[in-house]
């Protein structure tokens, strides 16, 4: 694994805990500009309060154009499957992975990956992007998710990525502490 010691576990519950509370739902595009359906604009406001998605397996799930059956249906049964346009896939409430258009970047099978700041405020995109992103242990989440390719980048437990220095209750505790939730 390479990165587990860059950062305390201290200084990481630290910065994952100034979470607050706020909403934000999926909030898929400008209508001003009348977008075709499948653009897919993603701002703070595009995530909320992460156990009010869709659980799958200690993930959770959520579809910015409303598709939501599509990206569940395909995360319960990931076999040779791609995720729709508009789907967010999260662990724990700062990260997220959201797949865009077709063609918005092959190399990462058109996810595009978030670092969240989540206060009782709402969500603020600290990072995004393939090079940008990486996670609390400096980490970058495309070239540790990338051995997944064959899952649609999903790491789940046996898809070849790293493991990450926490386990199942730590991701459950953050969770628990999203202060977006009510
Ligand atoms: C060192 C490797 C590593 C890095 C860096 C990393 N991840 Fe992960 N990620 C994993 C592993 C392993 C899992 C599966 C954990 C589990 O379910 O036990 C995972 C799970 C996830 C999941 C749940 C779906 C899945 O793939 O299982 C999301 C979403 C996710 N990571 C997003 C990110 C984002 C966004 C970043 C960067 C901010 C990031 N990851 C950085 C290894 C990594």
């Amino acid at each position: 694994m390479r990165t587990a010691s860059t950062l305390s576990r201290p200084l990481l519950l630290g910065s994952i805990l100034i979470a607050a509370c706020g909403t934000g739902s999926g909030s898929p595009a400008d209508t001003d500009t009348d977008p075709p359906a499948t653009t897919v604009e993603v701002t703070g406001d595009s995530f909320r309060c992460i156990s009010d998605m869709t659980p799958v397996r200690g993930f959770w799930v959520d579809n910015l154009l409303g598709d939501l059956d599509a990206s569940v249906a395909v995360a319960e049964n990931l076999e040779g499957n791609t995720f729709p346009p508009g789907t967010v896939v999260q662990l724990v409430p700062q990260e997220a992975m959201v797949k865009r258009e077709a063609g918005f970047s092959p190399e990462t099978q058109d996810w595009e990956f978030f670092f969240l700041l989540a206060t009782d405020e709402g969500t603020t995109i600290q990072t995004r992007g393939k090079d940008e992103t990486v996670n609390a242990f400096g980490g970058n989440c495309f070239d540790c998710h990338a051995p997944a390719a064959d899952h649609d980048l999903l790491c789940e437990q046996d898809h070849g990525c790293a493991p990450l220095p926490i386990g199942p209750e730590q991701f459950e505790a953050l969770v628990a502490a999203d202060p977006r939730c009510d």
